[in-house]
């Protein structure tokens, strides 16, 4: 049987990591994007030939029937979310649009034109939050701290309640952070990066960031979008912990990526409070020895690979961007 997948939020970072794990394992791949008055396919451009993209919004239920209609999918990831912690505090209500009842129109949507298809949800650890425990696992039980939290916990049991409902083969990635080059600027990880190569570019002399001491479980967003594949690889469906066994500072994090760029982190970081949360989520750490038993998945890319690779993405960025002036000189 030909293998078809249909990715929402191909346009974000791991849809562009997903696509392309699923065009080489030989998937047709299908990509839902909204309307936009420009297109927002920077990530995908490599891969647009290959892939065909389809107009719809997870606000909208009859765009999403008319996708599954036309996709026919054998396997549906759904990576859409409006992702970023702090605008859910801005925007608690179109979040839980978004990125809690959104799942339900995709997941009954599913239910009424292909329940066979096989169903990824984007979980996160933001759902463990005030952490019960550590590490999380599994069965370790949610205190989201934020908007968004909340949203992904209601998005994680409608995911249950369907697969328990109506016998959908349906999964819930709870995946710890992970970044890449490709990660959107205003999370913390490329916040960094790019601030350093602006730095040593001279084009900045200050980085403005929050809370320092958070600690973050990071891994590396191509190795995680593997972990997806693999869950609805399996006989039955279920819920995985996806993260690197390995927590580390903001702070830690600064300093790598500094240090990595010749730079000295205490001259150019400004404490902003501005960057503060209303709640914050201290540290997670994430057993994801459940993954590693059963999809026999683990992270290659460590966390001071990752950080080198993203700092030296962002410096090369920014020379390139600058040769054709450096020529008009
Ligand atoms: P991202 O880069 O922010 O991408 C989010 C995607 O969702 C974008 O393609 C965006 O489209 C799309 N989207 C937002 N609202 C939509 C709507 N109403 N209808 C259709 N599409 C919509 O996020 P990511 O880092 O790739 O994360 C992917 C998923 O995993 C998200 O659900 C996120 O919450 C979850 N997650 C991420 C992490 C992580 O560390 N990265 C960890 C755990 C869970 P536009 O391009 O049009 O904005
Ligand atoms: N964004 C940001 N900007 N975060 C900052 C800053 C800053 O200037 N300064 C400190 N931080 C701290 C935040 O307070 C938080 O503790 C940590 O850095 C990580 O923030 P983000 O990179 O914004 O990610 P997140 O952990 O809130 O959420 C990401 O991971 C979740 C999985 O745990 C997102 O990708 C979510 O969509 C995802 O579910």
């Amino acid at each position: 049987m030909e293998k078809r997948a249909l990715i929402t939020g191909i346009t974000g970072q791991d849809g562009s990591y997903l696509a392309e794990l699923l065009l080489t394992q030989g998937y047709k791949v299908y990509g839902i994007v909204r309307r936009a008055s420009q297109d927002n396919c920077q990530r995908l451009e490599h891969l647009l030939p290959c892939l065909t993209l389809l107009q719809a919004d997870l606000l909208d239920q009859t765009s999403l029937m008319a996708a599954l209609e036309e996709a026919q999918p054998t396997e549906v990831y759904n990576l859409a979310a409006q992702s970023f912690v702090p605008a859910s505090w801005q925007q608690p209500i179109l979040t839980a649009e978004f990125t809690a009842v959104g799942v339900t129109r995709l997941l009954d949507a599913l239910r009424k034109v292909c329940p066979q298809a096989r169903f990824y949800q984007a979980s996160s650890s933001e759902m463990f939050g005030k952490v019960r425990e550590s590490p999380q696992t599994e069965t370790t039980p949610f205190h989201p701290r934020s908007p968004y939290g909340v949203a992904k916990v209601y998005g994680h049991y409608i995911t249950v309640n369907y697969r328990e409902s109506y016998g959908m083969f349906a999964c819930s990635g709870i995946l710890f952070n992970h970044e890449s080059p490709r990660r959107g600027v205003e999370f913390v990880s490329r916040k960094i990066t790019q601030g350093v190569a602006r730095i040593k570019h001279g084009l900045d002399e200050e980085l403005r960031l929050g809370n320092l001491e958070a600690k973050r479980d990071w891994g590396f967003a191509g190795d995680y979008v593997r972990a997806m594949w693999l869950m609805l690889q399996q006989d039955e469906p279920d819920d995985y912990v996806i993260g690197t066994g390995q927590t580390h500072s903001v702070e830690e994090f600064v300093r790598l990526a500094f240090e990595h760029a010749g730079l000295d982190w205490r001259r150019h970081v400004v404490i902003d409070p501005r960057f503060y949360r209303p709640a914050e989520v201290d540290v997670l750490l994430a057993d994801a020895s459940k993954a590693r038993r059963k999809l026999g998945w683990q992270p290659q890319m460590s966390f001071e690979q990752m950080v080198y690779a993203m700092v030296d993405a962002d410096i090369a960025a920014l020379s390139r961007a600058a040769k054709p002036q450096a020529r008009a000189a």
